[in-house]
């Protein structure tokens, strides 16, 4: 939510800046904004896509070698050019970028008030930049320390960028909650939400803690310290993505581009890990604490979104194979509702960007309640990925439409990695079975490519359903799943409703909303559950729903009682999900691009969630 991006050196900021926003644009895309210091602080900013900030900035002079840029979700105050960042301090001396929500602004915003401060927009960000400009004034003090003050009296989350006009040689930045990432250049400085607006100019990189602050300076200097004034020791990682990870490589969009690099993602996830011929499993960040995972009473898995959907897949896998209790929970409630946590528990946290943070909280309670806590994310060096004891990165590449697919498909290899390795090593499965399902993971990324031929075929399927305006889907056993994630990926992307459900339950209710108009999309792969998912296909039949099927291939029996089939290649069971989700990837693709929807920027949407 709300991306960052700051630099001080001695190239023109601007370039930098714009294309840094437009990478980081997923995070967030109600405003953008840019506060360019050369001897004048100048803001232009703008409501709507980063192209309108540009639209703006069109034949303006905009030298100079420090600057902050910012793209927007909005918390406080609705999207408008006044509540764009950056925020200017009563002065006009000071500029501010800020993610996160100050939740004691009220309270500070009546102080300063009585102080003769006057406030034009809605944001708790005006607020900041203002307490920090009257703490430099009363303590006579380095912009540095009047942030590091401010914080201090600061409640919430928040990764800030300040440029100070009377001290044109430094950036402060800071974070708590929302992430923030340093470039180190060759005497310049790059400061971003992530490394995506970094990549193309310094592999270089330093990933802030909660609660430091960077002060990084024009001749090449930098300083690291906590909120406590106490400098830090820091570690200079190098960065492992490419520039050609986070463009889109001839696609249309980045959705579409990610639904179709998952057999690579997937073969990626898997490398190094599995070996069917030799019959291991190899996963790091388990083998450390095999022992207390081995003896853990009870899994809880949380997770938000698409994410806590591959958790329900996991739930099914670990309780199946390994025979051990799984609780999924959504990160939002567990971390509200007192739950009972235990030692013996081993808490997943599963998360794409490694930042979501009602996840992050989750963890938090978890931890102090002394359960071992395993993360699985796809972001190196993510704020969840730091704050777990162990874990496992999916290894799925950027993923930058804010829909989620390929992160998905990974997040449920490495489920299905931990449940077979628990299994093995309990002995709740045979050797046997071990290995046709590791040679079946093997030839996953096969397979999937055999499902993303049908896309044609998927698309003649959305351009007759693309006007509906209501859709169900429904699966059974690890299909149900698939059937919530179906769901969440049509309705975010196309704004159809639709409802995921066990297909057992469409009895006990959704059964009434079906008539002529509706889709209905049957995930049918399942052989333990085929006749009982035969006989909801009936079911909806007999009420003249319109039926859409994802069978196996050579499938006869519900290839006559459907109005359309995708016919896709069969595989282990527990690995169904991997199958089954493509098609219904590509139909919500598909359907919403025919909607004029934009699929990598959904309305009111943002890629990472970093408030609560
Ligand atoms: C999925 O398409 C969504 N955009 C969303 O539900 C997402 O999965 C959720 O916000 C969790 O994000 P995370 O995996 O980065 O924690």
């Amino acid at each position: 939510m709300c991306g960052i991006v700051g630099y001080i050196g001695n190239k023109e900021a601007f370039p930098i800046i714009i294309k840094g926003l437009r990478r980081l644009e997923y995070r967030g895309y109600d405003s953008a904004g840019v506060a360019l210091l050369n001897g004048d602080l100048t803001v232009y900013k703008k409501v709507g896509k980063v192209s309108e900030l540009e639209k703006v900035t069109d034949n303006h002079q905009l030298t100079a070698n420090i600057g902050i840029g910012h793209t927007r979700w909005a918390t406080h105050g609705e999207p408008n050019d006044v509540n764009a960042h950056p925020h200017l301090s009563q002065s006009g001396n000071l500029a501010i970028i800020h993610n996160g929500i100050i939740e004691n602004y009220a309270v500070i915003k009546e102080v300063l008030v009585k102080r003769g401060y006057i406030f034009h927009s809605d944001t708790d960000t005006e607020v900041l930049v203002n307490l920090i400009e009257e703490i430099k004034k009363q303590e006579n003090t380095t912009i540095d320390e009047a942030v590091r003050i401010a914080l201090n009296e600061v409640v919430g989350a928040y990764a800030i960028v300040v440029i100070d006009k009377t001290n044109p040689d430094i950036l402060v930045a800071a974070r708590k909650g929302s992430p923030l990432v340093l470039g180190i250049g060759d005497n310049e400085f790059y400061i971003a939400s992530d490394a995506s607006p970094i990549i193309e100019y310094t592999t270089n990189v330093i990933y802030l803690d909660d609660q430091e602050l960077a002060i990084v300076n024009r001749n090449g200097q930098f300083t690291i310290k906590t909120l406590q004034n106490v400098e830090k020791s820091y570690a200079i990682q190098k960065l492992e993505m490419t520039l050609e990870a986070i463009e889109k490589g001839g696609f249309d969009h980045f959705m579409l581009k990610e639904i179709y690099e998952q057999p690579k993602a997937i073969a990626d996830s898997l490398r190094g890990r599995i070996n069917a011929q030799q019959g291991w499993i190899k996963l790091g960040g388990l083998d450390e604490y095999i022992n207390r995972i081995d003896k853990a009473k009870r899994f809880i898995i949380t997770a938000c979104g698409t994410s806590w959907h591959s958790g329900l897949i996991g739930e099914y896998l670990i309780e199946d194979l390994a025979r051990v209790p799984v609780e999924v929970e959504y990160a939002s409630e567990f971390r509200y509702r007192n739950p009972v946590i235990n030692e013996t528990d081993v808490v997943i946290a599963i998360s794409q960007s490694g930042e979501t943070a009602d996840t992050l909280a989750a963890i938090e309670l978890a931890k102090d309640r002394q359960a071992l806590i395993y993360g699985i994310c796809n972001v190196s060096g993510s704020s969840i990925a730091r704050n777990t004891h162990a874990g496992s990165y999916t290894h799925a590449g950027p993923e930058i439409g804010v829909a989620s697919t390929k992160a998905f498909s990974t997040q449920i290899c490495i489920l299905t990695l931990i449940a077979l390795q628990i299994a093995i090593q309990k002995g709740t499965i045979t050797t046997s079975k071990f290995r046709e399902i590791l040679y079946e993971l093997e030839n996953i990324p096969k397979k999937i490519e055999e499902v993303l031929k049908l896309d044609a075929q998927i698309k003649e399927l959305a351009a007759i359903y693309k006007d509906a305006n209501n859709f169900l889907y429904l699966g059974r056993g690890y299909n149900f799943p698939v059937a919530l994630e179906g769901a969440l990926k049509l309705k975010e992307i196309s704004y159809i409703h639709a409802e995921g459900y066990p297909a057992a339950e469409m009895k006990h209710g959704p059964i009434a909303l079906i008539d002529e108009a509706m889709p209905v999309v049957f995930l049918a792969t399942n052989k333990s559950a085929y006749e009982k998912i035969v006989s909801n296909i009936q079911e909806v039949k007999a009420r003249k729903g319109k039926i859409i099927a994802v069978v196996n291939k050579g499938d006869k029996q519900i290839s006559e009682l459907a109005d359309h089939v995708i016919e896709v290649p069969e595989t282990e069971e527990v690995l169904s999900p991997l199958i089954s989700i493509v098609p219904l990837q590509l139909l919500a693709y598909h359907i919403a691009i025919m909607r004029g929807c934009n699929v990598d920027q959904p309305r009111n949407l943002a890629k990472s969630v970093t408030v609560e």
